[in-house]
């Protein structure tokens, strides 16, 4: 039985049903490091994507260098493993990344993009098994301290003010559901606090929820009539959306990497037999830190 990560769970599965083309690493930023540690297109017949979500990074590796390679992806969800399968038209399983349902020594070319560090700690060791001899591993996982992780610290924080003003500004009727707008006086004050938030954010992550937010609540209040049912829907959409982000966010929080555990990872990998060719910050142009690199490769 498989345990799943139900944050990402919950939301590969809502992205699926919305037919969502859903990129939440931002692979723009992070494909240039596996495209300049990936070996020669034709010396990866076989390419494993661990943790591929929708499949961003293999479908960008695909188009980019490895059309004639065979991609596989895996992911605890799998409504992502069928996402994958879909955007890449290639395979994708549902399973585990610490137990890998693969043999040892299979693999040219293993990839992973802000995934391994989800799983426990064996997942680095799986990893290192299936990649044949000769063969690579490369992956990013997220920094304790980087740049997307104070975002995510940030946007937990508005996320508890938010949760604040949705409580104080909705009436809710018998079911939790909300049925109305607290009083004018509570609505220009959230409206307030939501626009010096908004202000403050530097983008993405809370940021396009409390735009979200702001637009209803001061729709209400330039028409002063209670909101209409769509309304209504809308605000109970926002509610969940939020309460979904907000729980990755933790996770993502949760799961980034210390130095001490990243130097253990290299470790473990060189006891394995890999020889590490890049290990250290990603950084994105003007040195923002974006979470940690590793290139191996497992002796022949
Ligand atoms: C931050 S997302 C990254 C997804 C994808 N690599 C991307 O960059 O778009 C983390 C992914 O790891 C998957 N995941 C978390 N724990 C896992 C585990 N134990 N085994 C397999 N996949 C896992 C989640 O379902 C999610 O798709």
């Amino acid at each position: 039985m498989i345990e799943l990560n139900s944050e990402w769970n919950d939301y590969w599965r809502t992205a699926r049903g919305e037919r969502r083309e859903v990129d939440p690493t931002g692979t723009d930023a992070i494909a240039p490091f596996f495209l300049a540690e990936g070996p020669a297109p034709g010396g990866a017949e076989s390419v494993l994507d661990l943790g591929c979500g929708a499949g961003a990074l293999s479908d960008r590796l695909i188009k980019s260098n490895y059309r004639q390679s065979q991609f596989l992806g895996v992911d605890l969800s799998r409504d992502a493993a069928y996402m994958t399968a879909s955007k890449t038209k290639g395979l994708a399983i549902q399973g585990d990344l610490a137990k890998l349902p693969l043999a040892a020594n299979t693999i040219d070319w293993v990839v992973s993009q802000f995934a391994l560090e989800y799983a426990s700690f064996n997942a680095w060791a799986e990893a290192g098994r299936v990649v044949k001899p000769g063969g690579r591993l490369t992956v990013v996982a997220h920094a304790n301290g980087s740049f997307i992780y104070t975002e995510h610290e940030k946007a937990l924080v508005d996320f508890r003010t938010l949760d604040q003003i949705i409580q104080a500004s909705v009436k809710r009727g018998p079911k939790g559901e909300p049925v109305a707008v607290e009083s004018e006086q509570v609505l220009g004050q959230a409206i307030k606090q939501l626009r010096a938030m908004v202000g403050d954010q530097s983008g993405g992550l809370a940021r396009s929820m409390s735009d979200a937010l702001l637009g209803v609540l001061t729709q209400w209040s330039d028409g002063k009539d209670l909101p209409s049912s769509n309304e209504l829907g809308s605000l109970l959409r926002w509610l969940t959306d939020y309460k979904f982000y907000k729980g990755r966010v933790e996770s993502m929080l949760r799961a980034a990497m210390t130095p001490s555990d990243f130097m253990g990872v290299q470790q473990s990998l060189v006891n394995a037999g890999f020889t590490v060719r890049t290990a250290g910050f990603l950084t994105a142009p003007g040195g923002v830190r974006l979470g940690f690199k590793l290139s191996a490769v497992k002796s022949a």
